[in-house]
């Protein structure tokens, strides 16, 4: 029985694998691949990572040396791996999709309970304080919804907020044909737009697409949404955005330091993240711990797919999900 190391694996991992694994043997570590956790893959042919795990060249010749042949990312993204390092040495197979609708209903979840203030309204009536002072929000319909990136998560995003009677302002250097949306470039979009909502990959030409020149064209009520990367925004300029006023709010399901805080329970430890805890305190900030794609729908399509890419590796087939090294 071909054996899989299967890094950083938290519970609902090991729940969503088991139910439908029945060939493979696979060995949960809940530790974080990394250079220092890299030969916890002896004898495996296979290794299943994530998001925040490091996938450098060092860790990737620890894992060839090994006899590892195949990286199993059980994500879609796949910026945390350096794939010049991984030419001939190993396989990297992806889950391009696992519901959309998983991120784009929390994003729009994460709008609601920012503009509506439902997080501090949950707390004021847990202690019978049912004052609506400082509880006002704005109605989203006949509003402007900015979309960064058009792709399937951007498209069920934009449906949702056509649904909620918003006009569609979209942004991607690819445009896709969907009714009612006009692609506009992005600087506009920044200027115009009420909510503005990240569905782009984290690139080169990506990285802090949300800096402090582009909050400065933004309206000062405007709310960032971000369920993409962390580092689409730079939080520095984000929050002293924040401290000025010149920004409405930001509701974060991502963040640029997040390896190694997120997904974790800190609470009974000393976050030395100043930027983060200062974000963390701010009314007009909402953070949810990547937590967008934490459906059941979205949990049984990754171990699918991903289970379904080693059998495709392992019988020649066709890699249809296969991120090819450069
Ligand atoms: P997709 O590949 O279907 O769509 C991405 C879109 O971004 C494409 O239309 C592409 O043309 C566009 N794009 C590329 N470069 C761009 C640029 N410079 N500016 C604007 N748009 C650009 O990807 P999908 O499935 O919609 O996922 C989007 C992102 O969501 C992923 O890259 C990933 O980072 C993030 N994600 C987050 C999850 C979470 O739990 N928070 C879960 C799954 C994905």
């Amino acid at each position: 029985m071909e054996k899989i190391a299967f890094f950083d694996a938290k519970p609902y991992d090991k729940e969503s694998f088991d139910k439908i694994n029945k060939k493979y043997e696979i060995i949960y570590y809940e530790s974080r691949l990394r250079p220092e956790s890299a030969r916890l893959a002896e004898g495996c042919k296979a290794v299943c990572a994530f998001v925040n795990d490091v996938i450098n060249a060092k860790v990737i010749d620890t894992l060839a040396e090994l006899g590892v042949e195949v990286l199993l990312m059980r994500c879609a993204g796949f910026n945390n791996i350096t794939l010049s390092a991984a030419k001939d040495k190993l396989k990297i197979l992806r889950v391009p999709a696992y519901s959309p609708y998983a991120v784009a209903e929390h994003a729009m979840g994460m709008i609601l309970a920012l503009n509506r203030k439902i997080p501090r309204a949950y707390i004021r009536t847990r202690d019978f304080n049912f004052s609506l002072v400082g509880l006002t929000g704005f109605d989203l319909h006949g509003k402007t919804a900015g979309i960064i990136g058009t792709g399937k998560i951007g498209q069920a995003f934009i449906e949702i907020c056509k649904g909620f009677g918003m006009e569609i302002l979209a942004y991607d250097p690819y445009p896709a044909d969907i009714e009612g949306v006009q692609y506009v470039e992005v600087d506009e979009l920044f200027k115009r737009s009420d909510i503005i909502s990240l569905h782009c990959p984290l690139t080169r030409e990506t990285r802090y697409i949300i800096d402090e020149n582009a909050i400065n064209l933004m309206k000062k009520t405007a709310l960032i949404v971000n369920t993409s990367r962390g580092q689409l925004i730079d939080s520095e300029a984000l929050l002293s955005a924040l401290n000025d006023k010149r920004i409405g709010g930001a509701a974060l399901d991502v963040y640029e330091e997040e390896s190694g805080i997120f997904f974790e329970d800190n609470s009974d430890k000393i976050v030395t993240d100043e930027v983060l805890s200062m974000l963390v305190n701010r009314p007009n900030v909402l953070i949810t711990s990547h937590q967008a794609f934490l459906t059941e729908e979205a949990l049984r399509g990754i171990a699918e797919v991903t289970l379904q890419n080693f059998d495709d590796y392992l019988s020649g087939k066709e890699l249809k999900n296969e991120v090819k090294a450069q």
